[in-house]
């Protein structure tokens, strides 16, 4: 089965819906998503967005506090492009309808580490669920938008799926295994933008939902497209710790209205002998490291995270999703700590993208944490993300459109050849295969690296990409199967990367050279 449309979006989070709604201005735009429209990371962020509103801040300092956190692996000129931009992007989500807090006229700023200044717009703690939801509404009554989920993208249409065989990496639209039928569609596009989101479900702890399992990253990687900084894999510091509930994420914006950190054993208030200067509001790596060598040093479970201090009515009206969600695990973060530990929680790295979103391959745009714009360095910033989201996602589709005439029409594409796999008869090797992948990135790839720790993890890895291509080459694509053929691709990204890197910055911690050098120089890996 073949469909065609203008422009086909891969992803239906803020990434791909900025992108879709702005090129819907003129063209036809398929959305499709990997399970529910909802299912990306954007629905569950919490924190907000960082933007320069308030008359106290400037431009200047947002630049430098990115730069900071980035550990000066940053691009500029990118930085300057996304900061001098975001004021635009409050404006639109605001005509989009979303619900930011108020204070009298002007929207309320929280803060979060890292941040020199209040700057972050939010709506509660629960920001990425309204704007979610504001871009949703619009795209759903935009009648050049279809928005199509259950499609599990298997890998982009090049020229070399052409019926007319062409070795150009020229993409045309993408392979997806339709949830519903069990059938591998083609949808062919003239422009596509990869909006896929990041790869955190490598790891065995994320705060990232069940889908961030890196297939935009490695589609594009398979197609021919340079990623680069997969090393760079940021770790929150205060994801819940219950034995049932996994991957709830407190938001910094707890530590930004005072919350503090103790270590349950001895009771100390232990950031002041890691950043005396900026204690709870160092930037995320030196707190996630931080946490961790409390935990590690102490044989502890978790460390504790305090903002009881604060008047409950207080806590109650900034952190209503937060308050609710643990009364009903029994803690009444009013009046007790709430048990966090570290957990992976963004992809810096990604597919590299210039200012005008292009990947390296003609017909292929890129926006949103499957990318390496340049903007986050060597560590993220607190609520830089969804801004880029939106910044690239517009900058794709005025590409897009500008060089539209240019485009051509999409040539005949052969169809998705199942004429060699028949359906699987063990399915217990996906679920085994998955597991291993989490279990060995975590204990090898993780906060704190060692050489001989990641040389363990590309071995792992070798021999896993035996068998997964095996199983890969004779059975029928699940969704199951697509993600862990994704999820080594990512491994392997990460790994190869970390080796590259012989210096410690930013999220890169590696006991072997714990000096960064004077350069900071991105880690590029080329197909
Ligand atoms: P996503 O929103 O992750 O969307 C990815 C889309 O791609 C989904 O629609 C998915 O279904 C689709 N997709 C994936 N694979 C396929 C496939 N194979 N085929 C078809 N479709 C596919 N950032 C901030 O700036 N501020 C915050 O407060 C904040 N809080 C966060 C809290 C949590 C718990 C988490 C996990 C992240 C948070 N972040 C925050 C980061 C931010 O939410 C994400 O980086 C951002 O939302 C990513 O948006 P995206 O559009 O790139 O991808
Ligand atoms: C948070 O709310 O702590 C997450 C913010 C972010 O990831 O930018």
């Amino acid at each position: 089965m073949k469909e065609a449309h203008d422009v086909l979006v891969i992803g239906s989070g803020a990434a791909g819906l900025t992108a879709a709604l702005a090129l819907a201005e003129s063209r036809k735009v398929l959305v499709l998503a990997k399970g529910q429209l909802t299912s990306g990371s954007t629905a569950w962020a919490q924190g907000g967005i960082a933007a320069v509103l308030d008359t106290g801040d400037t431009f200047e300092n947002h630049i430098r506090d990115t730069m900071v956190a980035g550990a000066g692996l940053n691009d500029l000129e990118t930085v300057e492009f996304v900061i001098e931009r975001a004021p635009a992007a409050i404006d639109r989500l605001c005509d989009l309808g979303v619900p930011f807090n108020r204070e009298e006229d002007d929207l309320h700023l929280t803060r979060e580490g890292g941040h020199s200044h209040r700057r972050i717009v939010h709506v509660n703690d629960a920001t990425g669920w309204a704007v979610q939801a504001a871009l949703l509404k619009a795209a759903e009554e935009n009648p050049n938008i279809t928005l199509l989920p259950n499609q599990s993208c298997i890998d982009l249409v090049t020229g070399r799926n052409q019926k007319e065989y062409s070795g150009s990496g020229r993409v045309w639209g993408a392979y997806a295994l339709d949830a519903e039928s069990g059938k591998v569609v083609t949808h062919v596009a003239r422009a596509t933008v990869m909006a896929a989101g990041g790869a955190g479900r490598v790891y065995l702890f994320s705060t990232a939902p069940r889908g961030a399992t890196g297939d935009g990253i490695a589609m594009a990687w398979r197609a021919g497209a340079r990623v680069s900084n997969m090393e760079m894999m940021q770790f929150h510091p205060t994801c819940l710790y219950n034995l049932e509930v996994k991957n709830f994420l407190i938001t910094e914006a707890v530590r930004g209205e005072g919350g503090r950190l103790y270590n349950p054993a001895t009771g100390e208030r232990y950031m002041a002998s890691y950043d005396a200067e900026r204690m709870e509001l160092a930037p995320r790596d030196i707190v996630a490291r931080a946490n961790d060598d409390q935990i590690k040093r102490h044989g502890l479970d978790y460390v504790h995270l305090d903002i009881s201090h604060q008047p409950p009515e207080f806590v109650r009206q900034h952190f209503p999703t937060i308050h609710e969600k643990l009364l009903g695990l029994g803690i009444d973060m009013t009046e007790e700590p709430i048990p966090v530990v570290p957990a992976q929680h963004y992809t810096c790295g990604g597919i590299k993208i210039g200012l005008d979103a292009k990947t390296d391959l003609p017909g292929l745009w890129a926006a949103g944490e499957c990318t390496e714009s340049g903007l986050h360095g060597a560590n993220r910033l607190a609520s830089n993300s969804l801004l880029e989201c939106f910044v690239f996602g517009e900058a794709a589709a005025k590409d897009i459109l500008e060089c539209w005439d240019q485009l051509g029409d999409p040539p005949e594409i052969l169809p998705w050849d199942e004429s060699r796999v028949t359906d699987s008869d063990e399915e217990v090797v996906i679920k085994q295969n998955w597991t291993e992948i989490r279990r060995f990135m975590w204990n090898y790839v993780g906060i704190v690296r060692t050489t001989k720790r990641l040389e363990r993890a590309a071995h792992r890895i070798r021999m896993l990409r035996e068998e997964v291509e095996d199983y890969y080459g004779h059975f029928r694509v699940t969704t199951d199967l697509i993600e862990l053929r994704n999820l080594l691709e990512c491994a392997g990204l990460i790994v190869n990367s970390a080796l590259k890197r012989r210096e410690s910055r930013g999220l890169h911690f590696i006991l072997d050279f714990p000096e960064t050098d004077p350069v900071a120089r991105d880690t590029l890996l080329i197909p």
